[in-house]
């Protein structure tokens, strides 16, 4: 027995003591919250299932609504259950709002905000409040926030109007803009705190952060993302930024301290993602944690990741709130994942950095008119849990002609090491847009102060080129409207003959066969799975996209008069999340590409990383598993076990969380693209998991257990 194990069995027996030997009462043994508990711990003190047993889980029951017409094209599947009273509520990849019996997968109702239509997008759970007898859900669809009731599934009429809340309201300077959340709320008493999804284009709503009465819906504060005049942190910015600029939000959720009543809330890049001649300066609350007083939104304290983002650098996941020990001091502190590969360590209350974090020189931008700035700040410890940098050595040799198209292109980019700016001739991005961490985050064990956590390894490719625009030239056709507009925002994915870029982009040759109109407009609105949404880049150009996709209107001549005078929006990123991969998909970087670390938050010293997934293709005969990436986070239990979906070879793994050694795994029928949750009901433990549907299978949950 090691030392993780004695202070994991201290620990509960010191958690048992204090519930009164109540599983009720004590606060890792539900699962009423988004991964787990306000604090993101995503940690269970069951153990029911554990490190002799896991092997054994089985299939309990799987849940497939009836909705996959709905569902149909919608891309991943990424939500995390919750439960209470035996009662699971979930959204369903089509984005309806299901309670089920927990422990039987049974429904028990549905609601449909689309009544028969479409949704779309992501959805990665819904929160629960209650008080006495009112019991609520509160999720969204679209841009809409609904509260039901969790008796029966029916609106709550007294709350907005009609039972739902537009979120589009009360933001931005008109008011009005483009805003649909991807991961729920963080309830504060009778507080629904809520982040959003906004476009990261051009004309992009800014993420300013809203707290909601759950009972009535009336807006009660809001916290401006990017300052208005007056507000600290405007003078990071050009004067009147914050009436062009979007984004700085936050869509991957948020922790609590409810002791406190401190909000912490991880923010995103501001517009455009990767270029920002329009908004010189430092860019504050862009890509920083904030720390919100959570009655009033008043700011207690905020930390910045990255400085003027040019790398679409979010920050992807909540912290979680952690209690470590150094020399003898507790220190109540908040760990923060980043796609970047460093983990941020800081004071609960004062956010001083636990260990020192040194702010270095970075490389320069050479587009005229960008003001990259100097310097970005790295954490002595712990050391970042993904590669920084790719070097020749790096390039991974399938065979002779792959890799010599791979070192050619590896010469041309431009690659600096960390913070490369983005660059007409190509920047490769290491790592790339998609992390590091990615929206799961990390689990974290309050017994032994390991934080768990998964990342990816595959660097990408950064163009940003002068915009082709359409301004001076007045003879075009709808269709080459449509196919302007297709080569600077679509290209980049779709590839510039539509033929994709595979496997994760696909071919839009012939989409009209394929799809309807009204469902191609639905999708490029507002995306799904790794598609970004484009909501308001479309509205002036539906028809002219769809005379270039559906290969229309070469003949009809537009006269346009365009008079946009939004000089930043000149330049674009043309190849925008494109990884860098050979011309048959395969990556270029060697393995591994994907990981499962184990860091423990007292020392900052790694107790483990190994790779998360395989593609046994890869694989060298007797060499380690390759790693995938993945999407979703882990969970940890008292059982002494990680429980983990996420990779793309869609399976679900359990590792022993002392020695990283796994245990058991079992394919899905689709890909685990959500981090898990685990719950008890009786006698027994289950853990339950999000499924992606494949072509021919549908999205919806699975659940595990041990045989009888
Ligand atoms: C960041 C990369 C990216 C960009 C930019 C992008 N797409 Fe996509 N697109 C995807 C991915 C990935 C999918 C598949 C996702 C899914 O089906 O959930 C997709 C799917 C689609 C589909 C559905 C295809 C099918 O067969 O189901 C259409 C239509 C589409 N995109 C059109 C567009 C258009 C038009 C644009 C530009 C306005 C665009 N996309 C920009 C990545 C991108």
């Amino acid at each position: 027995m090691n030392i993780n194990s004695l202070a994991r069995i201290f620990w509960l027996s010191t958690l048992y003591l204090l519930s009164g030997c109540q599983t009720e009462n004590n606060p890792y043994a539900t699962w009423s919250i988004y991964k787990g508990d306000s604090e993101s711990s995503s940690y269970s003190s069951l153990d029911q299932i554990n490190q002799m047993n896991v092997h054994r889980l089985q299939v309990a029951w799987t849940f497939y609504p009836d909705d996959t017409e709905q569902a149909a094209g919608y891309g991943k599947y990424e939500c995390n259950p919750i439960v209470i009273d035996g009662v699971m509520y979930l959204t369903s990849a089509a984005h309806l709002l299901y309670a089920i019996d927990a422990a039987t997968g049974t429904m028990i109702w549905t609601y449909d905000p689309f009544e028969g239509g479409k949704g779309g997008g992501i959805n990665r759970g819904v929160t629960y409040w209650e008080d006495g007898e009112d019991k609520r859900v509160l999720f969204t669809a679209k841009n809409y926030l609904y509260a039901i009731d969790a008796t029966n599934g029916r609106t709550i009429a007294e709350f907005g109007t009609n039972g739902k809340v537009n979120l589009n309201f009360h933001q931005g300077e008109t008011g009005e803009a483009w805003v649909i959340p991807t991961s729920p709320g963080i309830i504060y008493q009778d507080l629904i705190i809520m982040g959003s999804e906004v476009s990261e284009l051009y004309g992009a709503a800014p993420g300013h952060i809203r707290a909601y009465n759950v009972k009535s819906g009336a807006l009660e504060w809001t916290f401006h993302t990017i300052p208005h005049p007056g507000e600290p942190g405007y003078e990071t910015w050009p004067p009147d930024a914050w009436k062009y600029v979007g984004g700085a939000n936050n869509w991957g959720g948020m922790s609590l301290d409810n002791q406190r009543g401190i909000v912490y809330v991880p923010l995103g890049s501001p517009t455009y993602d990767f270029y920002g001649a329009d908004r010189q300066g430092k860019n504050l609350f862009g890509n920083s944690i904030v720390a919100l007083n959570a009655a009033t939104g008043s700011l207690v304290w905020h930390f910045q990741t990255v400085h003027h983002d040019l790398w679409d650098y979010d920050l992807p996941a909540p912290a979680n709130l952690v209690t470590i020990h150094q020399n003898g001091n507790r220190i109540d502190a908040v760990a923060l994942p980043t796609k970047i590969g460093y983990l941020f360590m800081f004071d609960r209350v004062t956010g001083v950095p636990v260990f020192t974090v040194e702010e270095r020189p970075v490389p320069a931008s050479k587009i005229p008119g960008e003001v990259s700035w100097p310097t970005q700040p790295f954490p002595t410890k712990p050391k970042p849990y993904a590669r920084q940098s790719m070097s020749v050595e790096d390039i991974n040799q399938y065979s002779q002609e792959s890799y010599d198209s791979l070192l050619s292109r590896f010469r041309n980019f431009r690659n600096e090491g960390p913070f490369t700016p983005p660059d007409p001739a190509g920047t490769l991005m290491v790592p790339g847009t998609r992390g590091g961490s990615e929206w799961g985050g990390a689990a974290f064990d309050p017994g032994t102060g390991v934080l768990y956590l998964n990342s990816n390894e595959s660097p990408e490719i950064s163009t940003v080129q002068a915009m082709n625009r359409s301004d001076q030239r007045e003879d075009l056709s709808m269709y080459d409207l449509g196919k302007q507009f297709y080569d600077n925002f679509c290209a980049g994915c779709h590839g510039v003959d539509r033929k994709g870029i595979l496997p994760d982009n696909p071919s839009l040759l012939d989409i009209g066969s394929r799809m309807s109109e009204s469902d191609i407009l639905n999708k490029i609105n507002l995306g799904s799975g790794r598609m970004p949404g484009f909501g308001e880049m479309l509205k002036g150009n539906k028809d002219e996209i769809l005379a270039f996709l559906l290969e229309r209107q070469k003949d009809v001549i537009v006269e346009r008069n365009i008079s946009d005078s939004d000089s930043a929006a000149d330049y674009k990123n043309i190849t925008a999340y494109s990884y860098f991969r050979d011309a048959a998909g395969r990556p270029a970087l060697k393995p591994p590409w994907g990981t499962l670390n184990a860091i423990n938050l007292n020392t900052g010293e790694y107790e483990w990383s190994i790779p998360l997934g395989n593609y046994p293709e890869f694989q060298q005969p007797d060499g380690p598993e390759t790693g995938t990436p993945n999407y979703g986070g882990p969970v940890v239990t008292a059982g002494g076990i990680v429980l983990i979906g996420a990779t793309a070879d869609g399976k679900f793994r359990a590792f022993a969380a002392d020695t990283g050694k796994k245990l058991w795994e079992t394919p899905l029928p689709g890909n685990g693209y959500a981090s898990p949750a685990t719950y008890m009901i009786g006698n027994k433990q289950y853990v339950v998991i999000s499924v992606t549907g494949g072509k021919d299978s549908a999205s919806g949950v699975l659940a595990f257990t041990l045989p009888d």
